[in-house]
């Protein structure tokens, strides 16, 4: 189309453009606050699965009216390609103009999945963690794990961090890493038990397994504990899901759909979804001695409150390609 054009984001450009955790985790607050009153429009989210096993690509379109948001992720995650030196994560995100329909970008989406996963475990905390917390155990140290400390750290006055991961070389340097990064007193740690209790604040972040490992047991959480459950249910033994007073998700109809694709097989019921805590349509934290648990699944809605930030700061900062439509 003559004269029209598209703003092209490398993954480099994206993580250039710098976007800081503080603003996505308002703009998830806005778009969670927008689904619960239901001002959003985020369809079921359809997936196809080349290879089989637990393979995904996943298409996830969403609109939001308040952020003047519309657009679609196309996200894929591909569990061996570890073993070609590749991201388990990868896919592009098509940001539309709501006033034309036309793409006004499309941009790596891989920074953007990582960030607002993290941001999504805090605006959780927010309301399901005591805000005094001031200890992390985080179980799984790559992306997800890094993401979840920045953002608990912005809103919590996190100190101790204990870290455990399945190869305790990566526990070591991510301690190291994040010591300095978020000036926290970070160790690793040796068993998943070391990682869990003590700690004010839990987050798995493994492997997602339709089989859970159920690695942790009841009576690990501690009482008054919050845990984040960014790899579903596969770290949790159903004992151990079944203490948590106050089971919640990013949206229930996305975790009963996943109910029946064979995931989540031994929870709790939900208490409630982010966007309803978010509302006050239903009470986070009730009492310190609480134990809570979000299993946030990931929604369209979180990318798409992120995208146009980041494409308004690129344009601001002029990053990025500009190709013709
Ligand atoms: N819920 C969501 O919205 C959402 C979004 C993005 C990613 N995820 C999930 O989060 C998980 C982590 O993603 P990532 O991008 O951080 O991956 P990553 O590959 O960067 O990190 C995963 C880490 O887990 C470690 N690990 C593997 N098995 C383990 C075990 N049993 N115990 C402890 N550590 C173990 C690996 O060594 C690695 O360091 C994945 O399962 C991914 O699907 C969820």
């Amino acid at each position: 189309m003559q004269g029209h054009e598209l703003l092209y984001l490398s993954r480099k450009d994206v993580s250039d453009v710098g976007l800081p955790m503080f603003e996505i985790i308002r703009a998830l607050e806005i778009a969670f606050r927008e689904k619960g009153e239901e001002r959003t429009e985020m369809p079921p989210k359809p997936g196809i699965h080349p290879g089989g096993g637990d393979n995904f690509i996943h298409a996830m379109p969403a609109y939001i009216p308040a952020l003047n948001s519309a657009g679609i992720k196309w996200v894929s995650g591909f569990t061996e390609n570890f073993k070609r030196g590749l991201p388990y994560i990868t896919g592009l995100l098509i940001l539309n103009d709501t006033e034309t329909g036309l793409p006004l970008a499309v941009m790596d989406c891989v920074w953007i999945t990582g960030m607002r996963t993290g941001a999504a475990t805090a605006l959780s905390a927010r309301y399901l963690a005591r805000s005094e917390s001031s200890s992390l155990g985080i179980l799984g140290c790559g992306v997800q794990g890094r993401t979840n400390l920045e953002a608990l750290n912005l809103l919590f006055p996190l100190k101790k961090v204990r870290a455990y991961d399945i190869d305790s070389g990566i526990a070591r340097r991510f301690a190291e890493e994040v010591s300095e990064r978020f000036r926290v007193d970070a160790v690793p740690v040796a068993t998943p038990k070391d990682a869990v209790k003590g700690c004010d604040m839990v987050v798995t972040a493994g492997p997602i397994l339709k089989k859970p490992h159920r690695t942790i047991e009841a009576g690990w959480l501690e009482e008054g504990a919050f845990a984040s459950l960014v790899d579903f249910d596969s770290y949790w033994h159903p004992q151990a899901l079944k203490e948590s007073s106050k089971f919640c998700t990013d949206d229930s109809a996305q975790l009963l759909h996943y109910k029946e694709m064979g995931y989540f097989q031994d929870i709790p019921p939900i208490h409630a979804d982010l966007g309803e805590l978010v509302t006050g349509k239903r009470a986070g934290r009730e009492k310190p001695e609480e134990k809570t648990m979000a299993a946030n699944l990931g929604l369209a809605i979180d990318d798409m409150a992120v995208a146009p930030r980041i494409y308004k700061r690129a344009l601001d900062l002029g990053i990025g390609t500009r190709l013709p439509l």
